[in-house]
């Protein structure tokens, strides 16, 4: 596929999973006990290393590359800023400046979400900010429960407070998004287009560049 050529995610599903609302409502119900794993016990703790305990937290969760928690971290140089990925490979790619020049008040770890939002919430932090940008669709009708919103983990997430900030290139991720968190919060969140005037991610680039039109949701969580 061609660079300014990305589609977006096609699916024979048109609107929210008619089964999503019963799925989170099990989620709320029923307690998330799958055990810990000790490679993200380890990731926790190296992600806190450098914090100095009162800079105020964000969490780049799904960061791939990183290129957004390098642009989070200048934009808030105040803020301790982790950007979190399971995939090393992304991790490791060469980042869009010297080692040098990155910013120091941030720092990446390979870890599974699944694991490390529930540790930062047993841990009892808290977030100031919280970003999950395009996080993969699953857009086959049988992969809902892959959505994080259809996800065990997903009651955890809003637990972690702040400004919650989700982006997609699929409308009904973000429509699913909006419906599962507000019926955790139980009000009503709202969702909207936007215009990637400066591209956060690569992956808002490529879609932007393709002319896509472009998703998100904001909202307190707190
Ligand atoms: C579509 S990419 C988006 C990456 C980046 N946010 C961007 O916009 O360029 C989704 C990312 O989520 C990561 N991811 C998916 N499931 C994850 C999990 N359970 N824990 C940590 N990272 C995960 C993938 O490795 C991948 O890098």
């Amino acid at each position: 596929m061609s660079y300014a050529n990305s589609t977006i995610p096609v699916s024979a599903q048109q609107g929210v999973h008619d089964r999503l609302t019963e799925r989170v409502a099990r989620h709320l119900a029923e307690p998330f006990l799958k055990p810990i794993a000790d490679y993200n016990r380890e990731a926790y703790v190296a992600s806190l290393a450098g914090w100095d305990r009162r800079a105020p937290l964000i969490l780049d969760a799904g960061c791939g590359v990183g290129h957004s928690t390098i642009q989070l971290a200048r934009t808030y140089p105040d803020h301790w800023v982790i950007g979190i990925d399971q995939s090393q490979d992304r991790l490791s790619r060469r980042k869009p400046y010297p080692d040098a020049l990155l910013p120091k008040n941030m720092v990446f770890a390979r870890a599974d979400l699944v694991d490390y939002w529930r540790l930062m919430y047993a841990d009892g932090l808290r977030l100031a900010r919280h970003y999950i940008l395009y996080p993969n669709p699953w857009p086959k009708i049988g992969h809902l429960s892959r959505r994080w919103h259809a996800h065990p983990v997903f009651p955890f997430i809003p637990k972690l407070g702040g400004v919650l900030e989700c982006r997609s290139n699929w409308q009904v991720y973000i429509e699913e998004f909006a419906v599962a968190l507000g019926q955790v919060l139980t009000r009503t969140v709202t969702w909207e287009t936007f215009e990637a005037v400066v591209p956060l991610t690569p992956f808002e680039r490529k879609y932007r560049d393709s002319g896509q039109t472009l998703y998100r949701l904001v909202t307190e969580v707190d």
